[in-house]
């Protein structure tokens, strides 16, 4: 019988964006990670991790002038007086986070973007080498956040692509769309998980909001119907929520403006679930498909993350918080995935 968590991978296909020497023995890992037998848990069960918004930041002084330009000034200025007391303990978290993962044997972690503050080079160095020993040894897929594209030079530059390039290998390469996404792991019988890039820049200082291109969703509904994907679990892993805690949908400046449409692609697929952060708390809304929020995983008092255990034919997620300097789960709060 074929290992559980076998992928499609090719080991050769998961440096696209010829990442440096430490993001190609990354890749290596991450596509080693893929193709080991299923270890402790048990055949056919998967435990992945969901966490999200980890907003490593740097001092302001360490961040180029010419960086320093329109709406990061005023991001910066906010990060100062507001925001970076909500995230002092975000290394030491990150830290409690990898030995988490290891306590708990994680298969797989999808961290759904928001890993900066600025989106400045610096700081998607920073942060990668900050969830190194969360990534090392298992499989890891990802997606830029709003803060990872903050402005146009961002993208211009592919910075979020040249620094976590190796985490953003696709087993399906030729249903993503020309701008590369929506990116596909298969894992054994059992698991999908297709990442979707809702995260764009915004200049204007007034809007944080996303949307997810057109021809994009077009290729998720194709990979939806894709039988190498359709008949499995499926995870999908976004930055934005498509509604609120409440069920509601977010606010026009701050939300994902397609949301609705994105909704309604997923429930193609009965077994889905979508998986995002930007709003910075933990819920789960159950429906077709079901969303999960992890929140932010270091966002001083609201930190959260999710556990999912996905077998064949059932699965449940556990969400987690951060106590007494650690992360620890909540398993009456468990949730059973639809099947
Ligand atoms: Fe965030
Ligand atoms: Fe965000």
């Amino acid at each position: 019988m074929s290992s559980p968590l076998r992928t499609l991978a090719r080991p050769e296909s998961a440096a696209p964006f010829g990442a440096n020497a430490l993001g190609s023995l990354r890749a290596r890992e991450n596509a080693l990670a893929a193709l080991l037998p299923v270890r402790k848990h048990g055949v056919g069960m998967m435990r992945v991790l969901h966490v999200s918004d980890v907003h490593v930041d740097l001092p302001v002084w360490r961040i180029p002038l010419r960086e320093l330009l329109g709406k990061r000034v005023i991001g910066a200025a906010n990060l100062v007086l507001r925001r970076r007391k909500h995230f002092l303990h975000t290394l030491a978290k990150l830290a409690a986070l990898a030995r988490f993962a290891d306590e708990q044997r994680i298969d797989l972690v999808i961290c759904t973007g928001d890993y900066t503050a600025l989106g400045t080079l610096a700081e998607l160095e920073a942060a990668r080498r900050a969830i190194e020993p969360l990534a090392r040894g298992r499989c890891f897929v990802t997606v830029p956040g709003n803060h990872d594209l903050y402005m146009p030079d961002t993208v211009r530059d592919g910075r979020f692509e040249r620094v976590f390039g190796d985490l953003l290998s696709t087993d399906l390469p030729e249903l993503a769309g020309a701008d590369g996404w929506p990116r596909v792991r298969v894992f054994g019988d059992q698991l999908a998980v297709v990442s979707v890039n809702s995260a764009r820049p915004n200049p204007q200082p007034w809007r944080s909001s996303g949307r997810i291109p057109d021809a994009q969703l077009r290729a998720l509904s194709e990979v939806l119907r894709d039988e190498r994907v359709a008949g499995r679990n499926l995870l999908i892993a976004t930055h934005y929520a498509p509604r609120r805690a409440d069920g509601s949908p977010d606010r026009w400046s701050h939300g994902l403006e397609n949301a609705d449409a994105l909704l309604a692609i997923c429930a193609q697929a009965p077994r889905s679930a979508i998986l995002h952060g930007h709003l910075h708390d933990r819920f789960h809304l159950p429906g077709a498909p079901m969303l999960f929020g992890s929140g932010s995983t270091t966002h001083d008092g609201r930190e959260g993350l999710w556990l999912f255990e996905i077998e064949r034919d059932r699965g449940r997620a556990v969400p987690g918080a951060y106590r007494d300097g650690a992360y620890q789960l909540e398993p009456t709060a468990s949730v059973t995935l639809n099947s």
